[in-house]
């Protein structure tokens, strides 16, 4: 997020420029606060993970997490139900698939069951992108072992799980929506799979992250110190890069 300071230092702003802008910045700010709905009762404020009021919070730290390791989504890249995140954060990219488990999605280029390894192919991809897919695998480390053999020497896996979260009704009703995860739960499964010395796993959120993302809050309702408060309590998102010894 822009600061007053950058500001200064990019544009020359004067320091009066700068001090009027904190001051509307915060107006705004107070304005925002103002209209956020307060988590209370027994009906969240949305039902789609707060899609309705902007970008959804597991989303924030997902999308920050990818442009970290955007230098990984490269050559033949795999991605999961869509090519979004390969088009938005691939750098070098040469070739682009989408992986579908089931018949139907335009988008897809694969048809495919991880676990099975029916319609995967093997030592493939450079970097398969494997976000929220996870908890709808009844078998999550088979997953893993179908993304390691659909993987190339060196290649990389980024994925991220969520920790908390309401059910994906849609999700639920096409595979089943089985788990949710914890850092300790992916550095286990991923060490098992790559080997520990290959796995980086990394947990975002507090408790307020987690409740407001419950209640259907989007990011946009949550400042900056709140979205970026860690307390280990709390794995509300849960993002790992593997890489497959060469
Ligand atoms: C919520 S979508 C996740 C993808 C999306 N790109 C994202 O960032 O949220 C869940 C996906 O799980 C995939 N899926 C479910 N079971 C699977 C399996 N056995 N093998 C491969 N993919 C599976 C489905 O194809 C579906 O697209």
């Amino acid at each position: 997020m822009p600061t007053s300071s950058c500001c200064r230092e990019a544009a020359g702003c004067s320091a009066d420029r700068s001090v009027l802008l904190r001051r509307l910045a915060q107006r705004a700010y107070g304005r925002q606060r103002s209209r956020r709905p307060p988590l209370e009762g027994l009906e969240p404020i949305s039902r789609s993970f707060g899609f309705d009021r902007g970008r959804p919070i597991d989303r924030f730290y997902i999308e920050e997490f990818l442009a970290r390791h955007a230098a990984d989504i490269r050559g033949s890249v795999l991605e999961v139900a869509e090519p979004t995140y390969t088009r938005r954060f691939g750098t070098t990219v040469t070739r682009s698939d989408v992986l579908h488990a089931a018949a139907g999605n335009p988008e897809a280029t694969i048809v495919g069951d991880l676990v099975s390894g029916d319609g995967i192919p093997t030592r493939a991809f450079d970097c398969v992108v494997l976000t929220q897919t996870l908890p709808f695998i009844y078998e999550p480390r088979r997953a893993l072992e179908g993304v390691l053999r659909s993987l190339r020497p060196r290649g990389v896996l980024l994925a991220t799980v969520p920790g908390i979260s309401q059910i994906s009704r849609e999700d639920r009703r096409a595979w089943g929506d089985y788990w949710r995860f914890t850092t300790d739960s992916m550095r286990t499964m991923l060490g098992e799979v790559f080997g520990a010395d290959n796995i980086e796993v990394e947990a975002h959120g507090n408790v307020f992250v987690a409740a407001a993302f419950l209640y259907g809050l989007a990011t946009e309702d949550l400042s900056e110190r709140e979205l970026r408060t860690r307390d280990e309590d709390f794995d509300f998102l849960v993002c790992a890069r593997a890489v497959v010894a060469g």
